[in-house]
């Protein structure tokens, strides 16, 4: 897979971008992330990429130049046609299952801007899909992108150490996680669940199955009612 991303903040993701699954994914040749600097796309001296939004108001709105000119050189570099997204807090919201269908492009371009706006022809010109990462304002698109990369990136075949990982995983089945538990096996008094320690792996999956529906009814009832 490759996934660019158009960004004013480029050295946002190095330091993300290198963590352990990230870096060894990228090492591996699973994935190719390329990051590129919309300001690079400028035409004036100042580099301006952002001007004042028509009809007055706070802030600033990116200006569509640079960021037509950016996508188009970056589109080019690639011969597949790829999924272009817009991280936005007006976006669909990223769920697991949105995640794992990305995961199976090819080809991703995320457009991470100022949270004030984009210009509203570069939504429509480019034909992007928005999305966003839940229902709060972040100053950006960046650290939305990142999470969005993560997300995709640990699911791409070989990119996680045990091919069975994700699997179990809260959300994959609708679910959150069953608990976990490792040595020792009392902790300030507090035991693993005798099941874990039985060896019967039948029950010990009856077992995690029936915790996982428990506290998702607790602390996820939503969850429950979207899978009816
Ligand atoms: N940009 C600013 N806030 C965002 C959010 N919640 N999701 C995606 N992109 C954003």
């Amino acid at each position: 897979m490759r996934i660019d991303v158009l960004t004013l903040f480029p050295e946002m993701f190095t330091s993300p971008l290198s963590g352990s699954i990230l870096g060894r994914a990228q090492d591996r040749g699973i994935v190719e992330v390329c990051l590129t600097n919309i300001r690079d796309y400028a035409t004036d001296d100042y580099r301006k990429v952002d001007d004042k939004p028509y009809g007055g108001g706070p802030g600033m709105v990116m200006m569509p130049g640079p960021v037509f000119d950016c996508f188009e050189h970056v589109c080019a570099q690639s011969s597949q046609t790829p999924r272009v997204l817009v991280l936005t807090p007006q976006g669909r919201p990223l769920t697991q299952a949105c995640v794992r269908e990305l995961s199976r492009e090819d080809r991703l371009v995320l457009l991470a801007g100022r949270y004030e706006g984009f210009d509203e022809r570069i939504r429509q010109g480019l034909g992007a899909e928005q999305l966003s990462i839940g229902d709060y304002i972040l100053s950006g698109g960046e650290l939305a992108a990142m999470v969005l990369i993560d997300a995709v990136i640990r699911l791409l075949p070989g990119a996680l150490g045990h091919a069975d990982s994700p699997r179990d995983e809260s959300f994959e089945d609708g679910l959150l996680e069953y608990p976990q538990y490792t040595r020792p096996e009392v902790f300030r008094d507090m035991h693993v669940p005798e099941v874990l320690l039985s060896g019967d792996h039948a029950k010990i999956a009856t077992w995690r199955r029936e915790q996982a529906r428990e506290r998702t009814r607790r602390w996820r009832p939503d969850l429950l009612r979207e899978e009816q």
